[in-house]
């Protein structure tokens, strides 16, 4: 019985690892958004641990008064804790292709009595904002699930501020995690420099600058 026991025990971190392998190929081929009943699985206190919503939001120069645009919000988890950076002088907009993913951030909202957050059903590819709107865009565990990041990219520069910021925070646990090497490459083939690195291999953050 014992036997059969430290064989699962052994066995766990080898079947992870092979389920991680296979859904990374499959995503690697066919590229879609995240199902929304995922939302809050992926909202779990390990992932809270390596990437604390508020300090995620400082570590992704989130300050006092900024309009930022933060892309896939999911349940909306690190949506709040930016809007408590901003204050009531700042302002998120957080755009999701999924209505699913909307709703429940409205919801986390009015739970938590957040005003300053406009949430919105929008694509990446026809972002339905004003040239030079934004301090800050900001994305998690988002970038790998858009097809076409060209087209991303460019309406990320369009509607970012002059020196605005683009922001990555990427996770390995992620089936879609790029390596950083491959995430900077693509993205200071735009108009953009990267400004700062923080983290390792398991978990980072890129911060681009608009040039
Ligand atoms: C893996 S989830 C990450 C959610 C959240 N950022 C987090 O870290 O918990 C990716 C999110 O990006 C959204 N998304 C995927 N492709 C998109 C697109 N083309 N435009 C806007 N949102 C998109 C998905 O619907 C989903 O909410």
């Amino acid at each position: 019985m014992i036997k059969i026991i430290l064989l699962i025990i052994l066995s766990l971190p080898l079947t992870i690892i092979i389920l991680h392998t296979i859904i990374r190929l499959i995503r690697f081929f066919y590229k879609f958004p995240m199902p929304q009943f995922l939302a809050n699985i992926i909202d779990n206190p390990l992932r809270r641990k390596i990437q604390p919503p508020k300090e995620t939001g400082l570590r992704h120069g989130i300050k006092s008064g900024m309009n930022v645009l933060e892309v896939g919000p999911g349940n909306g988890r690190y949506t709040v804790e930016a809007a408590k950076i901003v204050g009531p002088n700042g302002r998120i907009t957080t755009i999701d292709i999924e209505n699913k993913m909307i709703e429940r951030v409205i919801k986390r909202m009015e739970t938590e009595n957040i005003a300053n957050i406009n949430a919105e059903v929008a694509n990446v590819y026809k972002l339905p904002y004003q040239d030079c709107s934004f301090d800050l865009i900001y994305m998690i565990a988002v970038f790998n699930e858009i097809p076409e990041q060209e087209k991303a990219l460019t309406e990320f520069h369009r509607v970012l501020k002059p020196n605005g910021l683009l922001v990555f925070s990427e996770l390995f646990m992620d089936p879609d995690y790029p390596l950083s090497k491959t995430l900077i490459k693509k993205v200071q083939s735009f108009p953009f420099k990267l400004k700062e690195k923080i983290g390792n291999f398991f978990y980072y953050t890129l911060k681009f600058e608009k040039i």
